[in-house]
């Protein structure tokens, strides 16, 4: 397996292109899209400036967008998958993560785009992962205290997560379309986890 890196921010739409292109032409062809970067400050609503709310929008919606843009073309070609990373702050809400709304927004959009590229060929599906010790994990976790009470147990690994990803990416990409899979170890079944499951 080959691999090349290009750093870009895809907020920014020529970055996204000049990315596109590189790997054009390292690759010649383009079979799978997922969008996996997000940025967001977690502060409260009051407290969030205008450069929070900008890269807010921009790096979770506007980014993915741009890249679903360069991407239609040459997935179109040979039928390919997209698959857009979720989190369950886009349907609880979670003190601090502004992040949710835009998660919900994106969940919005892969129906939206399993509709419209579906007829080309593309299959567009998103993952709603659980919690997973990243370095976003570290900064969630001194605003929301409460994490720390969470049993282990609900934890997923990053490989966990790029399991249910690869699934939506292969043949079952082509049947399951538009849908976002909440992939959480159970943890969003109860309301309440302060008394252990019987
Ligand atoms: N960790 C969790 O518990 C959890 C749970 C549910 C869903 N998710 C979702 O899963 C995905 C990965 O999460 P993670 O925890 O691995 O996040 P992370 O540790 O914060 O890493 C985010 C990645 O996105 C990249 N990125 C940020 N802004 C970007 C931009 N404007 N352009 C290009 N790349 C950018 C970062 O690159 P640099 O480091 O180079 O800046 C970094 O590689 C995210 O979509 C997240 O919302 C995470």
């Amino acid at each position: 397996m080959r691999a090349i890196s290009v750093p870009a921010d895809i907020g920014k739409k020529k970055e996204v292109e000049a990315l596109f292109s590189k790997a054009e032409e390292a690759f010649g062809r383009l079979d799978f899209l997922v969008l996996n970067a997000a940025r967001a400050p977690f502060k409260p609503w009051e407290k969030l400036l205008e450069r929070d709310l900008r890269q807010l929008v921009e790096t979770n919606y506007l980014g993915n967008v741009f890249c679903m843009q360069q991407a239609l073309a040459p997935l179109a070609r040979h039928g390919g998958a997209v698959v857009f990373l979720s989190s369950l702050g886009s349907r609880f809400a979670n003190p601090d993560y502004p992040l949710g709304t835009m998660k919900a927004a994106m969940e919005t959009a892969v129906k939206y785009w399993a509709e419209d590229f579906g007829g080309r060929g593309i299959s567009v599906n998103a993952v709603c992962a659980g919690l997973v010790k990243t370095d976003s994990f570290k900064t969630l976790r001194l605003v929301n205290p409460d994490l720390d009470n969470l049993p282990e147990r609900f934890f997923l690994s990053p490989e966990e997560v790029a399991d249910v990803v690869h699934y939506l990416l292969g043949p079952a990409g082509q049947v399951i379309r538009g849908q976002t899979i909440v992939a959480d170890k159970g943890a969003s079944n109860r309301l309440h986890w302060s008394t252990p499951p019987g």
